[in-house]
């Protein structure tokens, strides 16, 4: 089965991680700044689903409904979770803690489906890997994830196995942006071809050799911009889709202001120069 082309992808998304008992008042501002895209993890030790959950209902009772907002969650191997503090038991069989892990999910953030149910990072041994993909499928059978995908998967072959194996093929890669992997040039291409969502992390940490480089701050000041602006507008028409877990108010309007301009193929062409 083809992945859904139904389910539209904002182009930029809202990042939870690390916020805390902040969760919710950054939600309430990003989503009323204009994000319309979410992204969380059945993972307490760095997301705060709970916090998202909260948000969700004051924006509903502010007008913004759920089905205008695109919400994405993970679910997140034992390898990453903090033992104190699970959402499933480790016991159980992989495939219970993937219907766990999003059943606590839906608790928190208070809705019957998520738009996207991702698996945090590849499992070490294959069969693993298929159990937690076949749970995951499950989940979109049954109608509570519209589409599902991956991240951290920097290894082409583990990616294309998944494609190949699998019923329902993942719509999304959530990935890393950075030097050490090539910015996965090739992984993306491949994603390109089969309508695979790819969503970027890191975008702004791993990369102050783009932002402060000179071409970069020409583009930005050519177009009365910031160097995060530009690199971000850069990314989105090249199919990109960038997570900003910004908690400045500012940050979160310029963020969504990238889609007030466009770069000239020419400074595309620059930016792409800057990726090799
Ligand atoms: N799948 C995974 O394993 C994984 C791993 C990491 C992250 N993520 C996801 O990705 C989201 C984003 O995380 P991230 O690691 O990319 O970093 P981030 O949380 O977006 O932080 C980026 C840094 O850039 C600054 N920033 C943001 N927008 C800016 C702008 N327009 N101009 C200037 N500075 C700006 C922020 O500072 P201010 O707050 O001051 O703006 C912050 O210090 C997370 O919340 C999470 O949802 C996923």
């Amino acid at each position: 089965m083809q992945n859904s082309p139904i389910v539209k992808m904002p182009r930029l998304i809202y990042g939870t991680a690390w916020k805390k008992e902040q969760t919710c008042d950054r939600v309430v501002q990003a989503i009323t700044a204009g994000f319309r895209g979410i992204d969380t993890a059945g993972q307490p030790k760095h997301y705060h689903e709970p916090g998202v959950g909260a948000a969700l209902r004051i924006l509903q009772a502010q007008g913004v409904m759920r089905d205008r907002l695109f919400i994405q969650t993970k679910f997140t191997p034992i390898s990453g979770q903090d033992p104190a503090h699970l959402p499933y038991d480790p016991s159980a069989p992989l495939s219970a803690q993937v219907a766990q892990s999003l059943a606590s999910s839906q608790k928190n953030l208070g809705t019957d489906y998520v738009d996207s149910f991702v698996l945090h990072s590849p499992l070490s041994q294959w069969s693993q890997m298929m159990e937690v993909w076949k749970a995951m499928e499950a989940v979109y059978f049954q109608g509570s994830a519209k589409i599902l995908g991956i991240s951290n998967c920097y290894d082409l072959e583990v990616l294309k196995a998944l494609y190949e194996h699998s019923t329902v093929k993942p719509s999304v890669v959530q990935n890393r942006f950075y030097r050490d992997t090539d910015y996965d040039a090739e992984l993306r291409l491949w994603c390109k071809h089969r309508n695979i969502e790819y969503q970027s992390f890191w975008t702004l940490t791993a990369n102050p050799q783009i932002l402060e480089s000179a071409m970069t701050q020409e583009i930005a000041e050519s177009h009365g911009k910031t160097a995060a602006q530009v690199f971000f507008r850069f990314l989105t028409q090249i199919g990109v889709v960038p997570l900003s877990g910004t908690c400045s108010e500012i940050h979160m309007r310029e963020d969504l202001e990238i889609f007030s301009f466009e770069l000239a193929e020419r400074e595309v062409e620059l930016f792409h120069a800057q990726l090799r």
